[in-house]
Order: structure tokens, then C-alpha cells, then sequence
């Protein structure tokens, strides 16, 4: 590969956590291939944990070495902070490491932290955008829209690898808007809602859940519904709604009080919700119904709760850790647009936010 004849763009990544990991590992395997393709190169300019930033020095960006021992340290779970004399969390906004390279920066989120001020910012500058983070999206109506002006990718906050974003655009674009979306987007919640059906208590479930490496530390960020809230809002957005996160009707599976209480207290009161949700699963199993956590965009309105679904529904044929999403529209009436597959994971999704960055980067070839 002749790298003279290649343009380079600058990265700039945040949070190299799983996904932000697997992106790296991708980035630096690809790097062949997208040059003879894409005649383009991807070079990292810096990486923020929240704790540090990690700067290349001006002109050279990271090399694979320093990359891999970035990933060694997050993956060993010390923070970036006093590696290669980092510099402070958020320094990546410092253009001086962007000395050389001809095009702006491509910014990818990858944290699941609030952060939208400094990406409003980066696009502020023209900096282009690719989230994996749904925080950013969920804030106010005018953030969404700054974000996801063009120059902004962000396919990953919803369903993962699953390409929903770009059909919703296209469905968009063909003004043939959805008229309702009905989607399960949360592996971890079909998890306990087949497991629910087979009978076993929901306590157990995170246990075992937990153990498969389904939820997060805090398994409240699944078992709230705010994570398939968020990804409904995110939908909704696109399709004109003027909501915010509150307007979503969200049905958790605990007390919202318990939001309060620390990680060990809940898991200890989780318990306490045992009796009613099994009582409601085998009910719904005894009725020869479908338990699934769906959420629903129809008529201006937006929820995310348990339901229990006709066997023939797609939401419920699908097995129940996967996601799927069944769009109606005018063109997609009698027969809707179904999507559904896993695409989960830090690996599927780093997957689809390089596809993000590679589409991004390509409009920046000369
Ligand atoms: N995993 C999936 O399958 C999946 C699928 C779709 C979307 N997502 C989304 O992708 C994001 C990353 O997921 P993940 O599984 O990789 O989570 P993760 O392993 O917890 O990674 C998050 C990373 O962000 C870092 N971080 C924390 N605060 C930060 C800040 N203020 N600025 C920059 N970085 C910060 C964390 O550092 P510390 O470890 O030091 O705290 C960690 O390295 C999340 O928003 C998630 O919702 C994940």
C-alpha cells in the first residue's frame, strides 16, 4: 500500500470501553484494506476515558503500540489517567495535535457519559460525529438536532448493528414516514421476559444474566427500560416528534424509588419483586401469549413497557434476546418492513460505528 497517496483523517475517540476497544482492534486491522479501497487512513489523535485524555504528539498520531497499551489498561480496569503522561480529560479539544492534517476531525463517542456540551462544541467547528452513546441524543430537542445535522452518524445507539437508523432514513427521505414502530431493542430485557416464561423469579434471572455477561454492573440501566426508552425517543425524534425523555411511558421493572438505593440494596430488595412479575409471565404463559419488552411509536405518542403478544406476532416469533423492529408505513402496510437479527455486542457494534466513521471519512476524500 502506498500510504503517501492516502488521506489521512484525524480520530478522536472517547470512552474505550468494549465497543470503544473493539474499534481500535478493527481500526488498526483494517487499516489495509480501507487504504487500497478508501485510499483513506485513520489516524488517532486522541482517547479520553473521562479520567485523561491520551494525546498524539503533534504530526504523529498514536501508533499501534500505544493503542494496544491503552486498550491493555482499560481492559485491566485502570483509567488512562498517568499513562504516557496524559494530559486532562478533555484536552482532545485542543486543535494544536491537528496541526497538518487538511480536514477536520471525526469525533466517536463511545462513552456512555452525558457529553453533550463538548460535542455540541466539536460541531460547532465542523467537527463530523459518530455516536454509539444515546445519552447525547435524549437531551434537549435543539442538542438532537445540532447532533444530528449532517456530518453526524449515529446508527449504533439504536439496535446496535441492526441498520434501523438508515432505514428510518430512507422511509424518511422517501416520505413514507412510519406511520407505527413496534420494536424490541433491549437483549437483556427479551432475556428475562423469556426466562420470566419459563418460570424462573426475576432475581434469579439477573443472576444468571449477570453471568452471561448480559447486564450492565448496575443492572437497573436494563431492568428500568430507560436504555429501550431512550432508543424509542431517538426513533421518535427522527420522525419530527417534538418529545423529551420524560413524555416516554416507561414501565420498569422495579419501584422507581428504588432508583435511590445503592447497587448492593437493590439487588438485596430485587427479591420483593418476584412474586407479582412471575404471577403476571405465567398468566400470560397460561393464555398461550407472548411476554416481550416492547416499545411502541404510534400517533405521536411513545412507550416502552411488558406485553403480552398474539404467538403470531413477529415481535414475538423472534427469538428473545434478539432485536427486532416492524415499521407500518403506506408503502409497508399490509406486510410491514421487519428488521431483526442480534448485531449486539461490543464486537457488532464496533462494527457499525466504523461503518459509520469509513462512511463519514469517505466524504472527506479528496
Ligand atoms: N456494548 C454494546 O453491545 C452496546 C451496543 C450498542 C450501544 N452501546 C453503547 O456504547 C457505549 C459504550 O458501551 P460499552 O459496552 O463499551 O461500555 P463500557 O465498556 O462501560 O465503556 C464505556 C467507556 O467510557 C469511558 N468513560 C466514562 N466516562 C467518560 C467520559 N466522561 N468521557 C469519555 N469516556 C468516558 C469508560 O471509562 P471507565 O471504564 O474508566 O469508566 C469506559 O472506557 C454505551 O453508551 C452503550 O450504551 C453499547
Amino acid at each position: 500500500v502506498n500510504y503517501d497517496r492516502v488521506r489521512p483523517v484525524p480520530v478522536i475517540l472517547l470512552g474505550p470501553g468494549k465497543v470503544g476497544r473493539s474499534l481500535l482492534d478493527r481500526i488498526l486491522r483494517r487499516r489495509d484494506v480501507l487504504a487500497q479501497k478508501d485510499g483513506l487512513r485513520l489516524d488517532l489523535v486522541a482517547v479520553d476515558d473521562g479520567s485523561a485524555c491520551v494525546l498524539a504528539d503533534e504530526g504523529r498520531p498514536l501508533d499501534a503500540a500505544r493503542l494496544r497499551a491503552i486498550c491493555d489498561a482499560k481492559s485491566d480496569g485502570r483509567p488512562l489517567r498517568g499513562l504516557f503522561g496524559a494530559g486532562p480529560s478533555g484536552a482532545w479539544r485542543s486543535p494544536d495535535r491537528l496541526r497538518g492534517y487538511s480536514v477536520r476531525p471525526i469525533v466517536v463517542d463511545s462513552s456512555a457519559a452525558e457529553n453533550s456540551a463538548a460535542l455540541l462544541e466539536a460541531r460547532a467547528l465542523g467537527w463530523r460525529l459518530v455516536l454509539a452513546n444515546k445519552s447525547p441524543l435524549c437531551g434537549s430537542l435543539g442538542s438532537f438536532r445540532l447532533l444530528t445535522a449532517p456530518g453526524a452518524a449515529w446508527e449504533a445507539t439504536v439496535a446496535a448493528a441492526l441498520p434501523v437508523v438508515a432505514v428510518l432514513t430512507q422511509l424518511l427521505a422517501a416520505d413514507d414516514p412510519p406511520l407505527q414502530i413496534r420494536a424490541c431493542v433491549s437483549g437483556t430485557l427479551g432475556f428475562v421476559a423469556s426466562r420470566l416464561a419459563e418460570g424462573v423469579p426475576l432475581s434469579h434471572i439477573v443472576v444468571e444474566a449477570d453471568a452471561l455477561g448480559y447486564v450492565e454492573p448496575d443492572p437497573r440501566a436494563d431492568l428500568s427500560g430507560m436504555d429501550s426508552a431512550r432508543k424509542a425517543l431517538i426513533l421518535a425524534r427522527m420522525m419530527g416528534l417534538e418529545l423529551d425523555l420524560d413524555a416516554v411511558a416507561v414501565e420498569g421493572l422495579y419501584p422507581a424509588e428504588w432508583d435511590g438505593l445503592s447497587a448492593r440494596d437493590f439487588l438485596d430488595r430485587l427479591p420483593a419483586q418476584d412474586a407479582g412479575l412471575s404471577g403476571r409471565a405465567a398468566a400470560v404463559a397460561m393464555s398461550g401469549r407472548v411476554l416481550r419488552y416492547v416499545i411502541t411509536i404510534e400517533e405521536g405518542q411513545v412507550r416502552a413497557g411488558l406485553e403480552d403478544l398474539a404467538p403470531t406476532d413477529a415481535l414475538a416469533r423472534a427469538p428473545a434476546s434478539d432485536s427486532i423492529v416492524v415499521m407500518r408505513s403506506k408503502v409497508f402496510d399490509a406486510q410491514p418492513l421487519v428488521l431483526s437479527g442480534r448485531g449486539g455486542g461490543p464486537a457488532g457494534t464496533a462494527s457499525c460505528v466504523y461503518g459509520d466513521l469509513v462512511a463519514l471519512a469517505r466524504e472527506l476524500r479528496r
